[in-house]
């Protein structure tokens, strides 16, 4: 049976092409965020959110926790995916279904086919917290897009090219939006302007962001 993608997007939603395979699926998420809000409480109480270490030595102002067979991890000897949370030095949660299947369903409808993430990094931003400019490639399958959820407080999402020089593009972010980028944008430097403060009626004073991931 083959589905027309396309039809399912409910009204809400719209598609904006922040550059060549790079999309955003503006609402994409918003049905789901009951379910997402939910899952992410359960998953946290058993990895908790934590403020990591850069290599350099400093302390993430994102507090972040994963789920899935691997987690993005930061410490003083670098950043790498492992498979055990450091904090209990067990296995991450498993990445529950309710998110794997709207990231492949964001994947699909930004045009990246049999996305399998294998890996979920969760970021909790406060007022003022930010994530500068970087590139996700500490993943082995770049092939695999990035799929990126936005959930609580809006949020300036920076979107730049493969080159840091290339000053970034500014995209507002708000609750349910959905950014996926790959193929010839998989290697964008992104990051995150220092949040706003303001008052989120399912979130309070928080953003929550979901990056999906192929890792391993
Ligand atoms: C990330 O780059 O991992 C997160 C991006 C975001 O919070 O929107
Ligand atoms: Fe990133």
């Amino acid at each position: 049976m083959t589905a027309d993608l396309f039809d399912e997007l409910p009204v809400a939603v719209s598609r904006e092409t922040l550059a060549p395979g790079a999309a955003l699926l503006r609402g994409f998420a918003r049905e789901d965020d009951a379910a997402l809000l939910q899952a992410i409480t359960e998953l946290t109480r058993l990895s908790p959110f934590r403020h990591l270490v850069t290599p350099g030595g400093y302390r993430m102002s994102v507090a972040m926790s994963n789920c899935g067979a691997l987690g993005w991890v930061s410490d003083h000897s670098g950043y790498r995916y492992d498979a055990l949370d450091p904090l209990s030095g067990q296995p991450w949660p498993a990445m529950p279904s309710v998110l794997r299947s709207l990231a492949v369903r964001a994947a699909a409808q930004a045009g990246f086919a049999a996305f399998e993430p294998d890996a979920c990094l969760i970021n909790r931003y406060e007022p003022g917290a930010r994530l500068s400019l970087h590139q996700d490639k500490e993943e082995q399958d770049l092939s695999a897009p990035i799929v990126s959820v936005s959930l609580g407080l809006p949020a300036v999402f920076l979107f730049g090219s493969s080159s840091r020089s290339d000053r970034p593009q500014r995209h507002r972010l708000v609750h349910g939006d959905v950014v996926v980028w790959g193929g010839p944008a998989r290697l964008a430097f992104h990051g995150v302007a220092p949040l706003a403060d303001g008052d989120h009626a399912l979130l309070g004073r928080r953003r929550i962001n979901l990056t999906f991931r192929r890792a391993g």
